[in-house]
């Protein structure tokens, strides 16, 4: 019953040029050619992505941001719009990651605003949700959860959410090394399919793929993709190596 297609995505943060990222694309392409039953894609810093476009077009790596604004154009010094997006080649744009929500001031609000003006500009957004050590400490998991859903989504009908992805990243497996178990996050993605079937429908709710990102690696992406509700990963630090990225997105 899953006919999910899976998702393999690559969060590059604040590293790599516009050089770095097609020499990281030359060795990375003829790594995955043969990935043809997944979704590929690299999120790079803004100023690598023209670039980046450049390398994988004909390719099966798509190309996404990290962030956009939700205005087209305007007086909005130092953002970039779901129009430049678009143009500059991406399909993608991840939304509300929690190192934007703790640094940048992210909101709830925000990330609707954000997810509706991607979805306008025709890009998928990936919405970002997730816990935090101490929120998990104190049982409040299901409660973040549930937050970051129903209002990142609010004011959403579900025939406008077709292209919606989204990740699972609880804080504390960021960056740690300390992976989430596949049953911690299979509970998590469970949950929240859940959620978008009350919010939504059934059918939202079978179709929209759930990353689940946190520390993935070579060694652990196989147990997580086998559980039932995680579609895909969203790859911080392993996608940054050719080789390790590769044998994330060729998980068997
Ligand atoms: P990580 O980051 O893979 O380095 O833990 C994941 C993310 O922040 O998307």
């Amino acid at each position: 019953m899953t006919a999910r297609r899976p998702l393999i995505a690559g969060n590059w943060k604040m590293f790599k040029t516009g050089a770095e990222a097609v020499e990281f694309a030359r060795r990375f392409v003829p790594l995955v050619a043969g990935a043809g039953d997944r979704d590929l894609m690299i999120a790079p810093a803004f100023t690598a992505l023209e670039a980046l476009a450049g390398e994988l077009k004909g390719t099966p790596v798509a190309l996404g941001a990290q962030n956009l604004h939700w205005e087209l154009e305007g007086p909005f010094t130092g953002e970039i719009s779901p129009r430049m997006l678009a143009a500059a080649g991406c399909r993608y744009v991840i939304i509300g990651h929690s190192e934007r929500r703790q640094h940048f001031g992210e909101t709830n609000e925000s990330v609707a605003r954000r997810t509706r003006a991607a979805l306008q500009a025709g890009l998928a957004p990936i919405l970002c949700v997730g816990e935090t050590e101490t929120e998990r400490n104190a049982g409040g998991t299901f409660s973040v959860l549930d937050k970051h859903v129903r209002k990142g989504l609010k004011n959403f009908v579900a025939n406008e959410l077709g292209a919606l992805v989204i990740a699972y990243e609880p804080v504390w497996a960021i960056g740690t090394g300390r992976t989430a178990t596949r049953d911690q996050a299979q509970e998590a993605h469970a949950f929240i399919r859940s959620l978008v079937s009350n919010l939504f429908n059934a059918e939202l709710a079978g179709a929209v793929r759930i990353l689940y990102g946190g520390s993935v690696k070579p060694e652990n992406i196989s147990e997580l993709m086998a559980m039932p509700d995680i579609d895909g990963a969203l790859v911080g630090g392993a996608s940054l190596n050719p080789d390790s990225f590769a044998k994330i997105a060729l998980f068997a």
